[in-house]
């Protein structure tokens, strides 16, 4: 086979983001990014790879831990979900994300700014439902983190340091490189939690992988 006609990088995620009307609600929190197209992308990765893990009904949390200062996958998930969003990172800026939460009805999304491990027992202590888990380009050792947290499955998408941010610990249903996330870090990491993996994620995970975005 030709080198030129290996699978390439493509803008699926990003032309589809931009069709939507949900863009301009976006765009406030991508705008400060200085590569917008990079991080939109990879946001949309975590989404475009747990949606079949969120329950048709009933209530779900999702955790986006390391999410930056501006929260941005938490506030794709609030716009595109029913799901209940809780954005935890040290360096989130809090004035922004209440003004924007304000400024665009935003339902579901809440923050705690900290590090993961300072509220982890308070976020296991909320009501029990799934609870899904991202980790965007998250810097974080991500075996650690889910050995503190409840969890039913996660994302992970890697950048400088693979090594932790791809789990050696549990079974990925997912895995692989995402061409559709424009940055270099795009291998991803689909992980079940397989102690608690209930009657809705048994079905999810039987559902074929998403057609190539
Ligand atoms: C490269 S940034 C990624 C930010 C965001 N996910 C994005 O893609 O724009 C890594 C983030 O991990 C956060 N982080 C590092 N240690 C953390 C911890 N212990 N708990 C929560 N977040 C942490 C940093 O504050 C930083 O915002």
């Amino acid at each position: 086979m030709p080198a030129s006609s290996a699978p390439e990088p493509n803008s699926q995620y990003l032309d589809r983001l931009l069709r939507r009307g949900s863009f301009a609600a976006l765009w406030p929190l991508f705008a400060r990014a200085t590569r917008p197209a990079k991080e939109l992308t990879e946001s949309y990765s975590a989404l475009q790879h747990l949606r079949p893990f969120l329950p048709a009904s009933g209530p779900c949390r999702v955790l986006h831990v390391g999410d930056g200062a501006h929260a941005r996958t938490a506030a794709l998930f609030a716009l595109k979900t029913k799901a209940e969003n809780i954005s935890i990172d040290p360096v989130l800026n809090v004035p922004l994300l209440e003004q924007w939460s304000r400024e665009f009805g935003i339902r579901g999304l809440s923050w705690h700014k900290a590090r993961v491990a300072e509220v982890a027992a308070q976020l296991n202590a909320l009501p029990e439902m799934p609870v899904l888990v991202t980790f965007v380009h998250a810097h974080l050792p991500v075996d650690e983190v889910l050995g503190q947290l409840r969890w039913d499955v996660a994302f992970t998408l890697a950048c400088c340091v693979p090594g932790h941010q791809l789990s050696r610990r549990h079974p990925a249903l997912r895995s692989g490189e995402d061409l559709s996330v424009l940055s270099g870090g795009r291998q991803y990491q689909v992980l079940v939690n397989s102690e608690r993996a209930g009657s809705w994620l048994t079905a999810a995970a039987l559902l074929p992988a998403p057609a190539p975005a």
